[in-house]
């Protein structure tokens, strides 16, 4: 059984990707084969690292087998993603012993999560990261390759921004902009606090020029990040400043974010959505859980009612708003009273689509040091079960209701079935299928939709 379901159009455990922006300059000093897990915070945080390791020369190759150096950028917000990639380091052995100066690293979460006991496990790696030391990541790199030297760099630091880095970004209409690092909630099944450190927010104007910049190069949606972006301070300023400012620059049509906190949602920020036609009509606003006892274990901050206040509040300040949500079957001592209390609020809700989650027990947690993981694994995947065809049957009925309806898209990419077809998205991040030989990535267009799916819409040119 899968770990982690969804119903939604990206996720944390999906393939990794590769780094191979900046390419492959004849005289780099050695080629690195950059892979991404998890989430888009780490999708940034590896385009900080490709620019870092482009200053010092080195390139970039999408294929591991002509890599002098392999880099994981890891996550460790579930069990399933550390497994991940202790596999691919049982796979390299092999590839190792036939190439012994192979320097092979692991970045992020993992490596800051397990720290030197990747080193003392794993004789195959040469050095581990964390998300607050890739400066040092070059001179690690040089001192694995040159004197054969194992090294970490695991400092948290409370300042770090990378504010001054312009990452080297991967092709595509999106560009990611972290606008704050770190995490303060301690939400007690999370890890996110420990291997990212404390919160810090990035001056707007690093934001702005970043975004200029990016504007300057054809993008047209940026996506601000942060692990709670209501909290994004600097000096007088806040989040939904920020999105303002950014909206306002020339040649930027979409601006999303993620993820905000339920617990202190400002209405200042649905307002600014409403009103800005750069700001799209979509919040990801994760629940994790129905139940009051089992929120207030999780240190959410915020009751079941409260949760579905703001909703219909979002709701009634931006007519027709995409609403999207992370939720966690399973976890310490829930009932099953209390995952009914979750189905009723997705029953009431009805998000547009939900990501969900077994429960993962995470080392050095609150929820790992203080309350048994006892939701046995059969019970926890028969609720995330029940919990996605729930949610199927509620999106299914939302893109019917879309039939014979035009939505503007903007598109990304072919489709995965077929050449001849865009895959695109709407303002609501819905994924759209369509054919029209006159566009091309990039482009945005009106598509009348004729079809539907829980997961797509499919229709023709407008
Ligand atoms: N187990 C399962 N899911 C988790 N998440 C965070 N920590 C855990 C865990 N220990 C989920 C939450 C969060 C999303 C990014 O991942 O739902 O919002
Ligand atoms: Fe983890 Fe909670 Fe912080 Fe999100 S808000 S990163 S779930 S601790």
């Amino acid at each position: 059984m899968q770990e982690a379901l969804t119903i939604a159009q990206s996720c944390a455990d999906s393939a990794p990707r590769v780094h191979t922006r900046g390419v492959v300059p004849d005289n780099a000093v050695a080629l690195v084969n950059l892979q991404t897990f998890g989430c888009q915070m780490n999708e940034y945080d590896s385009e900080l690292v490709g620019s870092l390791l482009h200053g010092r020369g080195y390139g970039f190759t999408a294929e591991d087998h002509k890599a002098d150096v392999i880099l994981f950028n890891t996550c460790a917000i579930r069990e399933t993603a550390h497994a991940r990639i202790f596999a691919r380091l049982g796979d390299l052995q092999h590839e190792k012993r036939q190439r012994p100066e192979l320097v092979v690293g692991i970045l992020g979460c993992m490596a800051q999560n397990l720290k030197e006991d990747i080193l003392l496990k794993f004789p195959v790696v040469d050095l581990i990261c964390g998300p607050d030391s890739y400066r040092q990541l070059p001179d690690l790199i040089d001192r694995a390759r040159g004197l054969r030297e194992r090294g970490a760099g695991i400092d948290l630091s409370e300042y770090e921004t990378y504010d001054d880095i312009a990452p080297t970004r991967v092709e595509g209409v999106n560009a990611w902009i972290a606008i704050m690092r770190g995490c303060d909630n301690f939400c007690t099944f999370c890890v996110v606090p420990y291997t990212r450190g404390r919160e810090r927010s990035r001056d707007p104007r690093g934001v702005v020029d970043e975004t200029r910049r990016l504007a300057d190069q054809g993008y047209k949606q940026v996506t601000l990040l942060g692990q709670n972006v209501n909290s994004y301070r600097h000096d007088a300023a806040d989040f939904a400043d920020l999105m303002l400012q950014v909206a306002d620059v020339p040649g930027i049509e979409r601006v999303r974010f993620t993820s905000p906190h339920p617990k202190d949602f400002p209405e200042k920020l649905l307002h600014a959505i409403a009103d800005h036609p750069h700001l799209c009509k979509q919040i990801h606003l994760p629940l994790q859980a129905g139940s009051d006892r089992i929120l207030k274990k999780m240190n959410r901050g915020y009751t079941p009612d409260e949760y579905q206040r703001l909703a219909e509040r979002i709701r009634e300040i931006i007519p027709g708003v995409a609403i999207s949500t992370d939720i966690i079957c399973g976890f310490c001592g829930e009932t099953d009273e209390e995952y009914l209390e979750t189905e009723r609020i997705v029953r009431e809700v009805e998000f547009e689509s939900a990501f969900i989650f077994k429960y993962s027990e995470r080392v050095g947690t609150i929820a790992a040091k203080l309350w048994p993981d006892d939701v046995p694994e059969d019970v926890k995947s028969q609720r995330v079960t029940r919990l996605v065809e729930l949610q199927k049957q509620i999106s299914a009925k939302k893109h019917h209701a879309m039939l014979g309806g035009t939505v503007r898209v903007l598109i990304e990419g072919e489709s995965k079935k077929s050449a001849a077809e865009w895959r695109a998205r709407t303002e609501a991040n819905t994924i759209v299928v369509f054919a029209d030989p006159t566009k091309q990535v990039g482009d945005f267009c009106n598509v009348r939709i004729t079809e539907t799916t829980p997961n797509t819409l499919i229709g023709v040119a407008a």
